[in-house]
């Protein structure tokens, strides 16, 4: 058989003669010879051997329980298959064809050791190993889940998700640290990188556009810890946000002039707060003619208009050269006849040139930043410019935000796990040192339904002559934000 070791044959035979013992019910006096790799101390009496009395409502699904003895069966068939098959064969094969290949081995292990499962639960099995040999092992339906924003792996044996802004932790786990670092290397081999002892923190993609995260040991102590962001196919659009709840259809209304009428804006929020959502959401609001440029450190954005440049930071190489940093793109941007400059997420020096790109021409231009208040965002914009070197005065530097930037949008993940954009803050100029905002619109929270979920509304602050009014009046849009800001304002 292909893809098998040429020792094949005596390979099974040994098996063969080693674990003629049901797998299912594993005892201290198993042979030694037939469990190779570290064997799991043996387990209570199997669920698999209650699988002959179907008919018992009390047989528990091997499969479905997740429980040890599942893996217990799983880790057994497993070292059998890596034992039995040739892996630098296997990787040669297309994948429908190594999973034909798996398939009849782990079939033939099956009969050999006389587990006893089910059609259903030997197919969920086979599943598991495939994507052990062939995936992302036990993080495979994870990812294919379309409803989880985050999964957290923190070591082999806790993995947690977050599903509708709540994190909860799964059954999933992995064979050991030993296979999560494998899967983690995998990962981060196919953008170029690697991670190891010496070089323990790595930032990846997946194919699918997920933006990944591995910190290993000795840096985590309890095992590797990888942290993906899921990647949305259907990304949120503003009427999405309004349906949920994240903002009023009136408070949107506003975003919507805020967008058109090429107000420069800073979304600001905290760790996935839903700035990024926000951001792509704004984008909507760019005329197809625009010629837009995108800088993001892991492409998130999906801008819909025919003429955007999508440009993506790049990490040092393994020598620890070669970063082309966030300034480094927006600075070039600058040479690229941009009309409006996106920038995923501002943490450093860039601050300066995106504000200068702002400030010069580049109107509608927007980024997002951490921050947990539109206050806190334009002192991070102060001290980014400052520790980026830029010996200037603070007077000036607060001069330079207020002239580039029109729009704070603050968003935030709120204790019920619910995303809310909370705040609309338009920043009018310097009072002495100091930079002035106005709010137009905040979020009230005004009490707690019975399941925990925060009751509130967005309310308008009285506003109605917001600073950028001469701007959307330029845009013939003044009716509209006028009538938006009446209806907040009620
Ligand atoms: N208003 C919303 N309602 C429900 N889900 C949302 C909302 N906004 C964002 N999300 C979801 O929350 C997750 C995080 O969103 P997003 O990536 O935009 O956050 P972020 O603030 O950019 O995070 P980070 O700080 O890690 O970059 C995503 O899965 C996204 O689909
Ligand atoms: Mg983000």
């Amino acid at each position: 058989m292909f893809g098998k070791r040429s020792v094949s044959e005596p390979a099974v035979g040994k098996l063969a003669a080693a674990a003629r013992e049901p797998v299912a019910a594993p005892r201290a006096a198993q042979p030694a010879a037939a469990q190779p790799a570290a064997q799991p101390a043996p387990a209570a009496p199997s669920s698999a051997q209650a699988a002959p009395q179907a008919s018992k409502p009390a047989a528990r699904s091997v499969v479905d329980t997740r429980s040890e003895d599942y893996y217990q069966i799983k880790s057994t068939i497993f070292t059998a298959l890596i034992d039995t098959i040739d892996l630098a064969q296997l990787a040669q094969l297309d994948p429908d064809s190594a999973r034909e290949e798996i398939r009849d081995i782990v079939n033939e292990i099956i009969s050999i050791k006389a587990v006893v499962m089910s059609i259903a639960e030997q197919e969920h099995l086979l599943q598991d190993i495939c994507n052990d040999v062939l995936g992302y092992g036990p993080l495979e339906p994870l990812l294919a889940r379309d409803d989880i924003a985050d999964i957290m792996v923190n070591g082999a044996n806790r993995v947690f998700i977050e599903v509708q802004g709540k994190v909860q932790l799964t059954n999933i786990r992995f064979r050991d640290n030993a296979q999560l670092m494998n899967i983690c290397q995998r990962i981060v081999s196919q953008v170029g990188r690697r991670v190891d002892e010496s070089s323990p923190i790595c930032d990846a993609r997946l194919l699918d556009g997920s933006r990944v995260n591995v910190i290993g040991p000795p840096l985590s102590l309890d095992g590797p810890t990888l942290t993906i962001r899921k990647f949305k196919k259907d990304k949120l659009k503003l009427e999405d946000l309004v349906k949920f709840g994240s903002i009023s259809p009136d408070a949107a209304r506003v975003l919507q002039v805020i967008g058109r009428c090429r107000c420069n804006i800073l979304i600001s929020g905290g760790t996935g707060s839903g700035k990024t959502t926000l951001l792509n959401c704004m984008t909507a609001y760019i005329d197809t003619e625009e010629r837009v440029i995108t800088c993001e450190d892991a492409a998130e954005l999906q801008l819909q208009q025919p003429h955007v440049v999508r440009l993506e930071t790049r990490p040092p190489n393994l020598e620890g050269q070669g970063t082309i940093s966030m300034r480094d793109l927006v600075r070039n941007c600058l040479r690229m006849r941009p009309e409006r400059i996106i920038v995923g997420e501002v943490r450093g020096p860039e601050a300066f040139d995106l504000l200068q790109a702002m400030n010069t021409g580049h109107d509608g231009s927007m980024g997002t930043l951490h921050a947990n208040s539109p206050r806190e965002a334009m002192g991070r914009l102060e001290s980014m410019i400052t520790m980026g070197g830029f010996s200037l005065p603070m007077k000036t530097i607060r001069e330079m935000i207020v002239g580039s930037i029109d729009i704070i949008i603050q968003a935030e993940r709120m204790r019920d796990g619910s995303r809310r954009i909370t705040k609309i803050t338009e920043v009018i100029g310097t009072e002495g040192d100091v930079v002035i905002t106005q709010d137009l619109v905040t979020y009230e929270i005004q009490g707690e339904d019975e399941a925990g979920k925060l009751r509130g509304k967005h309310v308008g602050t009285g506003v109605v002559r917001p600073n950028f009014w001469e701007r959307a009046r330029y845009y013939n849009l003044e009716k509209e934000l006028a009538d938006a800001l009446d209806k907040v304002n009620q």
